[in-house]
């Protein structure tokens, strides 16, 4: 895919990054995974003392250091502009795992009460201007891509993940529809098109798992919201991410091979 010079040179300038000091590397020898997302993978979820992201329970599934970097109430949009994206980049060394996954706080539009997280419809170089700051606003797919590459460049490999569906039994009958950000992952990973660059739908996933466990189950999952979920909720969500690596859900990724055995199987 090609973009038009500003945006290059956008994805340059916020691209460029300093190598890592020797210290830093023979700190950490081995590679490391770093998790990059919402409330919906953060520590403490949203922060309201009963629910939690996946992200603080993936670390006891993989034989390699978990780095969380999520944070809650962000989308690719403002955690590309806050610079959380290059504040990774920065720390990211040769064969390092970096696992991206947003998509709950980037629907609405920038161009109508532009709330700083929404990304332009569409799956390329569209653009939209904010009502509220006069912002060119990008699409999820450029700045997943934007991110990916400042990864890529470093010798790291990525994943793309789909973002975990919302509470699907919260009507009493099951509803599995994925939003489109599922479908915009895999346009930003087709578009990278890069051997370093790869996708796991978890989105897929836990829709399988929240079909076994049922209407109950599920329902018991969520204290709050539709979105956020209990501790044990976010604990499921991280098994079943660890199940579609380790079963090659939608291709063979960088982080199979650390994976810790055995694998609970959950859907
Ligand atoms: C991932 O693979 C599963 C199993 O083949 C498939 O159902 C799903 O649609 C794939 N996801 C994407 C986003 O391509």
């Amino acid at each position: 895919m090609k973009f038009p010079s500003v945006l290059l040179t956008l994805g340059l300038a916020l691209g460029a990054s300093s190598s890592p000091t020797p210290a830093d590397t023979a700190a950490r020898a081995g590679p490391t995974a770093y998790f990059l997302g919402d409330s919906t993978m953060a520590a403490r979820g949203a922060n309201d003392g009963s629910t939690d992201g996946w992200g603080s329970y993936i670390g006891n599934l993989l034989t390699i250091p978990a780095v969380n970097r999520a944070i809650g109430g962000r989308s690719a949009r403002s955690y590309w502009n806050e610079g959380r994206f290059q504040s990774v980049a920065n720390e990211v060394k040769a064969g390092d795992v970096v696992v991206i996954e947003f998509g709950h706080n980037d629907g609405g539009s920038p161009r109508v009460n532009d709330n700083g997280r929404s990304a332009c419809p569409g799956y390329g170089t569209e653009t939209c201007v904010s009502d509220r700051t006069g912002e060119t606003v990008y699409t999820f797919v450029f700045y997943v891509i934007q991110a990916a590459r400042l990864y890529t460049a470093k010798g790291a490999t990525v994943i793309l993940s789909t973002q975990t569906p919302n509470n699907q039994w919260e009507t009493g009958a099951w509803i599995g529809a994925p939003s489109r950000f599922v479908d915009y992952q895999r346009r930003a990973r087709d578009a990278l098109a890069s051997s370093a660059v790869t996708l796991v739908d978890h989105h897929e996933a836990v829709s399988r798992m929240y079909r076994r466990l049922g209407r109950n189950a599920v329902n018991a999952l969520y204290p709050r919201d539709h979105t956020h979920t209990s501790p044990r909720g976010a604990e499921l969500a991280a098994q079943s991410f660890v199940q579609a690596i380790s079963q090659s859900l939608n291709g063979t990724t960088s982080l199979r091979n650390y994976v810790r055995q055995p694998v609970t199987i959950v859907y």
